[in-house]
């Protein structure tokens, strides 16, 4: 089920969600294609882009740093930004949260900065089938450095439960399938994990788009996800991590501002947030990203799930009367995915395009559950709150015609 996603605002009565008033902010739209992909990354708010703008035009200036007045600015900007990050996910301390290019770069930095300092050989990783290759690869190649194993688990509870060993150090699982838009049970994963300890590592990179989080609730370990899915810039994400595990962790990347003293023989790291940020960061994103969160506080988004999950229902009721259909998601997700018997993925999402339809097709960077599910790829559409039912109806129309010519 799509359940709301609730900013920190206990002002919510004031709040609304009006479909095409909402859809109104995405400049993108304004034109006649549909998008369809939003699990690959979502469209933009103007919120969002009129602070990069402004930014760019009016104020650029390095963060940390400099000591001018747009300096001092952007500054105050960026830790704005952190502590609204921290807000969101509920997060007292805003040093838990580690800005990092995205999803993908925050799990390897828990991979390389935390496991392999504590992996021995023969202890184990526990990572469900679900995941894609961001919160795969990163355990395989830490388990070849340290010698320790990866163990696949399907997001059964029991067999969490029956996997589960004084082995384990990390169990790896995500908040919602890229593939299947499934949501694994967190609280009970986490009470699993912690009673053998284990520490929990989620990946949000979809989870956090569509589901309130809240880290400290659920006694998440460590918790990475990517602005750009959240309406917001690409190339920025985040690491939340718990203190007590960031402190020990060694740092990973060398560079400015990550350092308190330097020498040429040795340097001293930085407190917490800054020892894991080397480097100017991503400024223009970050303030970007804190116009989107600033924004997106406006929407009630349990009205917006509700919107998503009846245009869900509706999509994929309208797919069921296409013939030999297999759906592979899970019933109101916003992540629908199907293949056709005997049409290839691909070509669909080629004829698709030719009609303005932007979908994603093929295996969704997650190789090993393509293969758990039977197929070497499958045709996805996600849906956001700024669909509408003419998005479905024009796709529908567009399938029918693309199976009419493929078949
Ligand atoms: N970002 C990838 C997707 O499209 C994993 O789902």
């Amino acid at each position: 089920m799509v359940t709301g996603m609730v900013l920190q605002d206990s002002n919510s009565l004031n709040k609304h969600f009006l479909p095409e008033q909402f859809r109104a902010n995405f400049p993108a739209l304004n034109n006649q294609s549909v998008y369809l992909d939003s699990a690959a990354t979502a469209l933009k708010p103007l919120a969002m882009i009129d602070a990069t703008l402004e930014y760019y035009m009016h104020t650029t200036a390095t963060a940390q740093r400099s000591l001018h007045r747009d300096a001092l600015q952007v500054t105050e900007n960026v830790a704005k930004a952190r502590q609204f990050v921290a807000d969101f996910i509920h997060v007292n301390d805003n040093k838990e949260i580690i800005w990092t290019r995205g999803t993908t770069e925050s799990i390897n930095l828990v991979a390389q900065s935390y496991a392999r300092s504590i992996l021995k050989p023969n202890d184990e990783i526990i990572v469900s089938e679900l995941e894609h290759h961001s919160n795969l690869l990163p355990w395989l190649i830490v388990a070849q450095q340290t010698g320790a194993n990866i163990i696949k688990w399907s997001t059964d509870l029991d067999e969490l439960a029956s996997l589960i060993s004084v082995r384990t150090k990390i169990v790896a699982v995500t908040q919602m399938s890229n593939v299947t838009g499934f949501c694994p049970d967190l609280a009970a994963i986490s009470r699993i994990t912690h009673r053998n300890e284990a520490i929990l590592v989620v990946d949000g990179a979809q989870g956090v788009v569509h589901n309130a989080i809240d880290v400290k609730q659920l006694d998440i370990d460590f918790y990475a996800f990517s602005a750009h899915k959240l309406y917001g810039p690409t190339g920025l994400g985040v690491l939340y991590g718990k203190k007590e595990l960031l402190n020990q962790m060694s740092v990973w990347h060398g560079g400015g501002k990550m350092l308190k003293t330097a020498s040429f023989e040795d340097f001293q790291p930085e407190d917490l947030p800054y020892k894991f940020e080397a480097g100017t960061p991503n400024i223009a994103g970050i303030i970007g990203f804190y116009a989107t969160l600033n924004w997106l506080r406006n929407w009630d988004f349990k009205q917006a799930d509700r919107y998503t999950e009846q245009l869900a229902n509706y999509t994929k009721s309208q797919l069921s009367k296409l013939t030999d259909i297999e759906f592979y998601s899970t019933n109101q997700s916003p992540i629908i995915t199907f293949n056709l018997k005997n049409i290839h993925h691909n070509d669909i999402a080629i004829l698709l395009s030719e009609q303005n339809i932007a979908i994603r097709t093929g295996e969704l960077c997650a190789q090993p559950l393509m293969k758990k599910l039977g197929c070497h790829g499958v045709v996805r559409i996600s849906l956001m709150p700024y669909n509408n039912q003419q998005d479905v109806d024009k796709f529908i129309q567009a399938m029918q015609d693309t199976v009419a010519i493929l078949r």
